[in-house]
């Protein structure tokens, strides 16, 4: 018995339809086409077909460009090893995580995040269960004049310690806030003898925070690319595509 072929699909918060025919480790070109062949059959008017590649895969690459799919964005994975970040002077002062944190930290990131393109707002309970489940030791803050001016949250698995969030204020950037908290990090990673603090970030930096974790000595481990093209195959592929659409699937 063939089982049918199963295309996740989604909607952006810009309202476009998104079918995923080629995730990560699949959708060579036979399988590709059966894949756009079920999505298309079920795509609404202006839904695009997304397909994934690493950048390190150009045949696959080579396959999905001359299937009329063009590159919208990608995900860089950035990594350093446990040496220690220079010191730096920063305003405020930087402490663990405690229950009653979750509010000013949801408030902070309603500013930082404010106007991003197809960035979900956590609410305010996402917050709080994520702060009362924190290891305050993986989780740090910074203070300036009682308030909240920055945070830096991470994880940890048996081979690195991850970055999962990092964001300050508008009004305190530039002034090596981030930098004292990621000093902290690569500090409490070496402490716990992992060899590596590692993150994920967008390839075509639109805020700076590559830039910013570069200056830092992080340095690319892998590129994965998005691309997109129209569903319905008699458009135009050049036209109507959303350049930012998808970030966090596949
Ligand atoms: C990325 C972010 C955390 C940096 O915080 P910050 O406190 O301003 O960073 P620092 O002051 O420690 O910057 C250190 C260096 O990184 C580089 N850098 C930081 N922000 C940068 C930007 N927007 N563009 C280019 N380089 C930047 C600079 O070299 C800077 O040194 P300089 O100011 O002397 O030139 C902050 O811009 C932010 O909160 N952005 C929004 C949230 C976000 O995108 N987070 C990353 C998610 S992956």
């Amino acid at each position: 018995m063939t089982v049918p072929l199963h295309v996740p699909c989604w909607i952006e918060s810009d309202g476009v339809e998104v079918w995923l025919v080629a995730g990560p480790g699949r959708g060579r070109i036979p399988d590709l086409v059966e894949a756009e062949r079920v999505a298309s059959a079920s795509a609404r008017l202006g839904a695009v077909l997304a397909a994934n590649a690493d950048a390190d895969d150009p045949e696959r690459v080579g396959q999905l460009m001359s299937s009329g799919y063009r590159r919208v964005f990608s995900m860089v994975e950035l990594e350093r090893d446990t040496a220690p970040l220079a010191t730096v002077s920063a305003p405020g002062s930087i402490v663990a995580v405690t229950d009653n944190d979750a509010d000013a930290m949801h408030q902070l990131t309603t500013v930082v995040w404010a106007g991003r393109p197809f960035f979900a707002m956590p609410t305010l309970e996402s917050y709080r269960s994520w702060v009362r489940n924190a290891d305050p030791r993986l989780m740090l803050l910074a203070w300036h004049d009682a308030a909240l001016i920055g945070y830096v949250a991470v994880k940890e698995d048996p081979t690195r310690v991850e970055v999962v969030d990092i964001q300050v204020h508008p009004h305190h950037q530039r002034r090596g806030v981030a930098t004292a908290l990621l000093a902290q990090v690569v500090q409490e990673a070496r402490h716990r003898c992992s060899p590596r603090v590692w993150l994920e970030t967008e390839g075509d930096d639109p805020v700076g925070a590559r830039r910013f974790y570069e200056q830092l000595g992080f340095r690319l481990a892998a590129e994965h690319l998005r691309f997109r093209k129209p569903a319905d195959t008699t458009a135009d592929p050049a036209a109507g595509l959303p350049v930012l659409a998808e970030r966090g699937a596949g």
